[in-house]
């Protein structure tokens, strides 16, 4: 199912402006590293490893590179979310008490539960609002990263593409604005699409789709760097695992026979 090794030259850009994700075997598939200050959109099917690979970003940015985060959730609970990612030995409890990460609570009071949190989004629905939390944290902890997890119940909301797409565009372009390089997950149902309500990648400078295809009687998990505006990147599909430390990326395979 894998092919052998890659023969794709992808230059290299000068690292030191390139933030790193750290996360194994990715970097090197986009000259280094995403661009400072861009906002990216990772796309996949429910439990295709968006949230896991997104915080992988955040946790990264902290312990490796010093660069503060702040997490909006509005699919999970921040406490799930803590719970979850602990398997992987992130413990973001003792990142937040360092005042290195906030979670912002934008699960809660759109299913209408009281929130324990610090941080909540009380108009979860209010693109305004959320930007006006991440502007507020922003200067709070100095965060240099940010991830919105997931655009697809704000699109839901407001239904019409033509709205989601203005509501998104000044949601990316405030985090550019204000310093932030960012990750935005999408959740979809049909993995031929880039983006759930085709408007989504379109207000992003970065498309990763994260795959999650089954062949014959197993699930095989892929990636692809659809589009990164400003930079070189594989265009090819690559094997990921999941493991008991997180994602591991395979650049030097890649997925032929299941597309
Ligand atoms: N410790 C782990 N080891 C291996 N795989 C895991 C582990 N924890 C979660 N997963 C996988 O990650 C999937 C969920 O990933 P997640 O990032 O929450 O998906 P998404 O946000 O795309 O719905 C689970 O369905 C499971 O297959
Ligand atoms: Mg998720």
């Amino acid at each position: 199912m894998f092919d052998g090794a890659v023969s794709e030259e992808i230059s290299m850009e000068d690292e030191t402006n390139r933030v790193k994700t750290g996360i194994p075997g990715f970097d090197e598939l986009c000259g280094g590293g995403l661009i400072r200050d861009r906002t990216y959109l990772i796309s996949g099917t429910s439990g295709a490893g968006k949230t896991n690979f997104s915080i992988q970003f955040i946790y990264n940015g902290i312990t490796k590179y010093g660069e503060n985060g702040i997490i909006v959730a509005t699919e999970e609970r921040p406490e799930q979310i803590r719970e979850n990612v602990l398997k992987f030995g992130w413990d973001l409890q003792a990142l937040e008490d360092e005042n290195k990460l906030v979670i912002i609570d934008a699960c809660s009071t759109k299913i209408g539960i009281p929130s324990q949190e610090k941080y909540v989004d009380v108009r979860p629905f209010d693109i305004r609002s959320m930007m006006d939390q991440i502007i507020a944290t922003q200067e709070e902890i100095n965060a240099k990263r940010a991830l919105v997890d997931s655009t697809t119940s704000v699109s839901f909301y407001l239904q019409d593409p033509a709205k989601i797409r203005i509501e998104l565009l000044k949601l990316s372009t405030t985090l550019e604005v204000i310093g932030l390089t960012s990750m935005m997950t999408c959740e979809l149902i049909d993995e031929s699409k880039p983006s759930r309500f085709g408007v989504e990648n379109f207000v992003t400078d970065g498309t990763i789709v994260l795959y999650y295809k089954r062949h014959e009687n197993v699930r095989m998990r892929s990636m692809e760097i659809y589009k990164m505006r400003g930079s070189d990147h594989s265009k090819k599909i690559h094997p990921y695992d999941i493991t008991p430390g997180g994602f591991v990326i395979h650049p030097h395979e890649e997925v032929y026979s299941m597309f």
